[in-house]
């Protein structure tokens, strides 16, 4: 068995940290609040939600629904989800309240099917067959509110919503929520502003509605001895500056980290020692393992975006990318063009800004970037 998961469920021996973070949502949901959780990238916002929900006291006394809005572009397909999620936890938890939860689904239910075997309901309904989303989402909320347990609903990937062609779901939600004494809601998002702003701004619907709770990278002083406690109870050496130089060259983004972490255990045997150069290997595999999508990212851009994405990599954090001297050092056309492009990256999610500098957030590829740049490089 690999400590280092990075796929599928975590079970708890393996789940490193956010002691702190579980016990507030926990205390939290049993208080009656509401969370709006932000982080960068692949920080461990989605594992700490399913932590919380595998608490024995979260397991016993709740419904929990989770809903992944990653891929939805309407508000059709965010109850379409919804509604799929109620009812399949509600399937596996209880027949009395699934039974309460269809009968009460009165704009679809004449097309939710049962299966002839058992006489249970299923849930057969097409996409394209929830026609008047409004109406069912408002069926959805009541069910909860109605429900013999209080609920937890987080979605996750939130941002979404903000770019759904129907205006004011934000406020659609809102009026909802607002009137809910039986559910609590974790939002979760990784857009950052566009989340925050939704949460934070007075003059947005869900202003003050929630406790905003921002994750940061695990601490390299809980990190690493997680790591050296793994790799020495299989009888694997590893040093612990190896293991911080590889925290601090993915500044602690939890699953860069896990990843290399999950390779190198893998790469030496009981007795071996994890070295800096097995760690360099595993680097270089990993970036070629990624390579594959990268270089698919990378055909479809134009030039001068390109240019401009390999400027911002090699820079790290870079600050006045519109002014001459950046400019300049990377032999771009002109302002008014770094800006257009600027905006297409931004658009994709390739670049992102805080406060002005820009950056690339999925520091894997900004790795990858820099060794296009020089392959010699060495990152370790
Ligand atoms: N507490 C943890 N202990 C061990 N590994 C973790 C932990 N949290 C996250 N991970 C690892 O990091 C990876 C990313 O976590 P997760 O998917 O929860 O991040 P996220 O913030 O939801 O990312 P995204 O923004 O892409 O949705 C997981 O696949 C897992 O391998
Ligand atoms: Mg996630």
């Amino acid at each position: 068995m690999n400590p280092f998961i990075i796929t599928g469920s975590i079970p708890r021996e393996y789940f490193c940290d956010r002691q702190e973070e579980s016990r507030r949502i926990v205390s939290g949901i049993a208080g009656g609040n509401s969370f709006c959780l932000l982080s960068p990238r692949r920080l461990g916002k989605s594992k700490l939600v399913k932590y919380c929900y595998a608490d024995e006291s979260v397991k016993q006394a709740y419904y929990t629904f989770y809903i992944d809005l990653l891929h939805t572009k309407s508000l059709r397909e965010f109850t379409f989800y919804f509604g799929q999620a109620v009812f399949n936890e509600l399937y596996s938890r209880s027949k009395k309240m699934l039974s309460a939860f269809v009968r009460g689904l009165k704009s679809i239910n004449a097309r939710l099917g049962f299966d002839p075997m058992t006489s249970m309901p299923v849930f057969s309904l097409e996409l394209g067959e929830m026609d008047r989303p409004e109406y069912t989402l408002e069926e959805i909320f009541t069910c909860l509110e109605h429900a013999d347990r209080p609920c937890v609903v987080t979605f996750d990937e939130f941002q979404q919503i903000g770019k759904y062609p129907e205006r004011n779901i934000e406020a659609l939600l809102r009026s909802h929520i607002q009137h809910l004494s039986n559910v609590r809601f974790i939002f979760s998002g990784s857009e950052y502003h566009t989340v925050s702003q939704m949460f934070l701004s007075s003059a947005r619907p869900f202003y003050n509605s929630v406790s905003i709770l921002e994750l940061h990278p695990i601490k390299p002083s809980v990190y690493i001895p997680f790591v050296l406690k793994h790799f020495s109870e299989a009888g694997k050496k590893i040093l612990p500056g190896d293991v911080s130089s590889v925290y601090d060259l993915f500044g602690g983004n939890t699953y860069c980290i896990q990843k290399i972490f999950h390779e190198a255990f893998d790469a030496v045997s009981a007795g071996e020692e994890c070295s800096i150069s097995v760690l360099r290997q595993t680097l270089d595999d990993v970036l070629e393992e990624a390579g594959t999508g990268y270089r698919m990212i990378l055909s479809e851009i134009p030039t001068r975006q390109k240019e401009l994405l390999y400027a911002i990599a090699s820079e790290g954090l870079a600050e006045k990318i519109m002014g001459e001297n950046f400019i300049r050092k990377y032999s771009l056309v002109s302002s008014s063009s770094v800006q257009t492009s600027a905006a297409r990256l931004k658009k994709m999610e390739l670049i992102a800004a805080n406060e002005g500098k820009y950056y690339i957030p999925d520091v894997l590829f900004r790795l990858y970037l820099q060794r296009l740049a020089d392959p010699t490089k060495n990152f370790l």
